[in-house]
């Protein structure tokens, strides 16, 4: 049987480190590089620089067997490597919606100029349509002649918070692009899951980037579409999260992400569907930039929308009100505060004169180095302690589980707006508090 290929995988962030590890678990030897010399020194260790769980037991497990190491040194990793994961970072640009792809172009670059041998080069960021078919060229002029080099486009879908799993376990493997030998390649690399019943759809360039964005630009639609309702069921009075049950039965729709609240942040949805808007309006696709900007504002206006509901709580002013915010990441199980709706609302608040107290169980720290001006509690008990009004901004199971009478007793008054939708609203009234949630019955 041929020999094992040698993976490398370029960039150590939430996807290539968790892709890194996960070869490594199904067997294979695993070079991870990356240009921060601080994020390759604590892989090395064992510690994985953000929150994940799981992440770091897989990490020390597969660092033990020698299969897996970090490095800076791009070229002597991509000498060895059959096998060439591109799993850098595509943030939007500062001055657009446009995808920033100086990062995808710069690994590839490195991967061409630096093959010894005839190569895969798998391209999992997410990227606009049409990159790939640019990669290609790119790889055509810097490669050394002579070499077998192919460039294919392999999207990844994992969530945070559950990177491990849907690593391991993927709904379907997308290949675009791939010759046979490439797929050959891929299917060996993927086996493990394939042998568990993963599906493996094979198809072109353009179709395999399309695919990972159009996934997120549903996902973010569902979100933005239950928002929207939730913003009837306010007006008439109705409950959507009740609605949303009753529309999750219908096998067609299905319940998930249909959980009404304060919107999609992180550092995937919010940028690749403003990304996907801006190269539809490239391609002449009006329709569909259309639809992505009502998706992005209807989003983006749930957070005003917390806003005033706080301003309203406080009758009509925040200024010099404590107001104790539970949550700041983007959504619990993760440390990441990337365009986090949660911080966002803390953020306008405190702009606004409020005294804001920031309590998460995770993400304290890298919030805080994001916004420093706001104060921030290390327990949620600290975070509620004399409060005018409580916001439960991240579903944390720590906020949904909590005791509502331990906490009302320590507020200055007992009011509190569940911008999740998931606190047991009767026992949170019955302990006394004035609760507020949004697309649900005022109370
Ligand atoms: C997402 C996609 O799920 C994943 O497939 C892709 O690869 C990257 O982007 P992630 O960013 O980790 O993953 O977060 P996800 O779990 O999808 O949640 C996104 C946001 O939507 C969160 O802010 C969450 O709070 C919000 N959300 C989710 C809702 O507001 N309502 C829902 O019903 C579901």
């Amino acid at each position: 049987s041929p020999e094992q290929p040698r993976i490398t995988v370029l960039g150590t962030g939430y996807l290539g480190a968790t892709h890194a590890v996960a070869m490594a678990e199904l067997g294979f030897d695993v070079t991870g590089v990356d240009t921060d010399p601080h994020k390759v020194e604590a892989l090395q260790a064992g510690k994985v620089p953000f929150f994940e769980p799981g992440l770091d037991t897989l990490l020390e497990k597969n660092l033990a067997t020698g299969r897996l190491r970090f490095t800076t040194d791009v070229a002597s990793a991509v000498a060895q490597g059959d096998v060439h994961f591109v799993c850098v970072g595509t943030p939007q640009q500062r001055t657009s919606h446009a995808a920033d792809l100086r990062f995808v172009e710069a690994a590839t670059t490195a991967i061409a100029r630096h093959l010894t041998k005839d190569a895969v080069i798998v391209g999992k960021s997410t990227v606009p349509v049409g990159t790939a078919a640019r990669l290609r060229g790119l790889v055509a002029d810097q490669a050394p002649a002579g070499l077998d080099v192919e460039l294919i486009w392999n999207p990844e879908f994992l969530r945070e918070g559950k990177a491990v799993e849907d690593t391991l376990h993927p709904d379907r493997i997308v290949l675009g692009g791939a010759s046979e030998r490439a797929e050959r390649v891929l299917r060996r690399v993927y086996a493990g899951p394939i042998a568990e019943g993963t599906p493996v759809v094979v198809t072109d360039l353009p179709t395999a980037e399309l695919v990972k964005v159009s996934a997120n630009a549903f996902l973010a639609t569902k979100i933005s579409f239950i928002n929207a309702i939730a913003g009837v069921c306010e007006a008439a009075g109705a409950d959507v999260t009740v609605l949303a049950d009753a529309l999750g039965h219908d096998k067609r729709i299905g319940r998930q992400f249909l959980d009404a609240g304060l919107g999609f942040g992180g550092g995937c949805l919010p940028k690749d569907i403003r990304a996907l808007m801006h190269r539809a309006n490239e391609l002449g696709a009006y329709r569909a930039s259309g639809l992505l900007q009502q998706v992005d504002e209807i989003n983006m206006g749930q957070r005003e929308r917390v806003v005033d509901m706080t301003l309203e709580a406080c009758e009509g002013s925040v200024l010099n009100k404590r107001v104790g915010v539970l949550g700041a990441a983007f959504k619990p199980l993760t440390d990441d505060v990337r365009d986090s709706p949660a911080l966002n609302v803390a953020a306008a608040l405190h702009l606004r004169g409020a005294q804001v107290t920031v309590f998460d169980p995770e993400a304290g720290d890298t919030a805080r180095r994001l916004f420093p001006t706001l104060a921030y509690a290390t327990s949620a008990e600290e975070a509620v302690e004399g409060a005018d009004v409580v916001l439960v901004l991240t579903e944390w199971d720590e906020f949904v589980e909590a005791d509502p009478e331990r906490l009302a007793a320590l507020t200055q008054v007992p009011r509190v707006i569940d911008a999740r939708g998931k606190l047991p609203v009767d026992r949170w009234r019955s302990a006394g508090w004035q609760f507020t949630g949004l697309g649900r019955l005022a109370a």
